[in-house]
């Protein structure tokens, strides 16, 4: 049994490996395909040591490329964006297709007489699209995402998040003062969800969890609480998600797809959990939630049904432990743990056999990925 060096969680040396051997060479989820919905629409990520960009061509294709100019190698696009016809680099006007060809080069004639605009295409990317969500791989050929994701998705949760709607309200973006492995280990540890949350979480029964590892990614099912299933037309804050099934019931399906994409997706809603790491006690979070297609009559319908059952709590000043919120509770965890690692005291006393597995296997499967020997199928 692997536990990861305490080092792993803080120093850059091994941030900087991490980035290197294991989000260079990993499939990495990037956005929806409805941001990118007409041509020319762009967006850019940074995946490992690599700035990506994606892009939707006038033949509706979406492509990626590495966000690198061929002339000097600075960045083409910043965030997301709107392209005209082409792509235009900021500094000196290389102008490149949304195909990647290199167009126009300003002084051509003059000052490069010889300049062949074929051999200076942008370097090419994976792209893919899976559930209306859009992923990208640094490798112009890496194996495809369903590879990488092996039979996932036959063991999560039923919902076809195509047919379901965004819902900006459910959308939060944090900075968490941790390394992106305690917020990852969090998500998927078992143990602390009849604890930590023994007030935000009482509607599933945690009791009746079952979770295992397909390859490096992780899938977890709990059914709902015998109470809350029993009132579930009348407790459920929202509409009803209509797609389960006798073999896929009614419960939340919590898989993380290794290394850094949790999805939450319950009876309600169909959530990402998208862990960015920014430095090695740095992690963004940010989440996107599509609920029914119905309308907000039906909403609101559906919310004073339910609202008896939800008294609004007075929430205690800014103490996260009585926020009421399930997010805040796990925020304030992980950043204690991180503050603890400074400790020449800290230890890890004990892990739980069964529900603290998952962490201790995703401990492994990071270990395997950073200590792997580099080659030129490692990194790219
Ligand atoms: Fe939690």
């Amino acid at each position: 049994m692997i536990h990861l060096p305490k080092s792993a969680y803080t120093s850059c040396d091994w941030y900087d490996r991490e980035m290197r051997t294991l989000f260079s060479n990993t499939w990495q989820f990037c956005g929806f395909v409805e941001d990118l919905a007409d041509p020319g629409d762009w967006l850019t990520v940074q995946v490992g040591r690599h700035n990506l960009l994606v892009v939707k061509g006038r033949d509706h294709r979406l492509r990626a490329f590495h966000n690198l100019c061929r002339h000097r190698g600075t960045q083409l696009l910043r965030a997301t964006g709107k392209s005209e016809k082409a792509i235009t680099c900021p500094y000196h006007r290389w102008t490149y297709s949304l195909n990647g060809e290199l167009l126009s080069v300003p002084e051509r004639q003059r000052e490069f007489p010889d300049l062949d605009l074929k051999k200076f295409c942008l370097h090419r990317a994976s792209v893919e699209t899976w559930l209306g969500m859009i992923w990208v791989h640094p490798k112009p050929d890496a194996p495809g995402l369903m590879h990488w994701l092996r039979d996932v998705p036959d063991h999560i949760g039923p919902h076809r998040p195509e047919e379901l709607v965004p819902y900006p309200e459910g959308a939060t973006d944090h900075e968490i003062a941790a390394n992106w492995k305690i917020v990852v280990e969090n998500y998927i540890d078992g143990y602390h969800l009849a604890h930590l949350h023994a007030d935000t979480l009482n509607m599933y029964w945690h009791a009746r969890q079952e979770s295992r590892f397909i390859g490096p990614h992780f899938v977890f099912y709990e059914p709902l609480s015998p109470e809350y299933e029993a009132n579930l037309e009348k407790m459920a804050p929202m509409p009803l998600i209509d797609h389960f099934t006798p073999e896929k019931p009614v419960g939340a399906y919590v898989p993380m797809l290794f290394p850094n994409l949790g999805i939450a997706a319950n009876e309600t809603m169909w959530s990402i959990f998208h862990v960015i790491p920014l430095a090695p006690d740095r992690t963004r979070v940010v989440t996107r939630t599509r609920v029914m297609p119905v309308s907000e009559l039906a909403f609101y319908r559906q919310y004073l049904k339910s609202a008896q059952y939800y008294p609004s709590s007075e929430t205690s000043g800014d103490d996260p432990l009585a926020s009421g919120n399930f997010i805040d509770e796990d925020i304030y965890a992980c950043e204690q743990q991180q503050k603890s690692l400074a400790s020449p005291l800290f230890s890890v006393g004990a892990t739980a056999k069964n529900l603290e597995a998952a962490v201790v296997q995703f401990q492994e499967h990071v270990h395997a990925h950073v200590t792997a020997v580099p080659s030129a199928a490692t990194e790219v």
